[in-house]
């Protein structure tokens, strides 16, 4: 079924990032959607998915996550692998820097999923993130375009190129 990418955004930055990992990913991904507009049926359609946006209020998740939140109480996430990722401010906020990371991360493991993609702590500066959920590591890709747009691009690409070896090692045809 390939890929699926379900995102939140606010102000649209989020849009952004997506547009560059689906330059990297190709035609991998089947499925790219704002989470304002999609179903859980249609998030549970994909057994490999790629999920996040950006992170506002202090570490929360974007209004349209948040709307949809309960709605992943629905979906089994049992044999689904799922990568995350969020947008953030590590200078303007860096006591919850990318944090909206962690909702993805506690809730998909609490409803069977597995999650891959972690991402190293190197080379931001911030406090404290609920995102870091093993020493060093993100739970997913940080991506921030307000105080570091140009290690965007670089870090999509290395971050989609692993997915990308992942998911083609899951579903490669004997
Ligand atoms: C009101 C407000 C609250 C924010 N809260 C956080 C936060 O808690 N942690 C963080 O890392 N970034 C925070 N940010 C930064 C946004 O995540 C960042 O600007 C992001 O690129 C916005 O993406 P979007 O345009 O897709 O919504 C906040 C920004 C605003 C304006």
């Amino acid at each position: 079924m390939g890929i699926g990418i379900f995102y939140g955004t606010q102000t649209g930055t989020t849009e952004g990032v997506v547009n560059t990992m689906l330059r990297y990913l190709g035609n991998l991904v089947t499925t790219c959607k704002c989470i304002v507009s999609a179903t859980a049926d249609e998030i549970a359609a994909h057994d490999f998915l790629i999920l996040g946006g950006a992170t506002w209020g202090d570490g929360e998740l974007t209004d349209d996550w948040a709307d949809f939140w309960p709605q992943m109480d629905s979906i089994d996430f049992t044999g689904k692998t799922v990568a995350i990722f969020a947008l953030g401010d590590q200078a303007g906020y860096p006591g919850h820097f990318v944090s909206s990371m962690r909702y993805f991360w506690d809730k998909v493991q609490e409803r069977g999923g597995q999650i891959i993609g972690m991402w190293p702590t190197e080379g931001y500066e911030f406090d404290h993130s609920d995102a870091v959920v093993e020493e060093g590591y993100f739970a997913g890709l940080a991506i921030d375009e307000v105080n570091q747009p140009q290690l965007t691009e670089e870090r999509v690409a290395a971050w989609c190129a692993f997915i990308a070896e992942q998911y083609e090692a899951m579903h490669a045809t004997a």
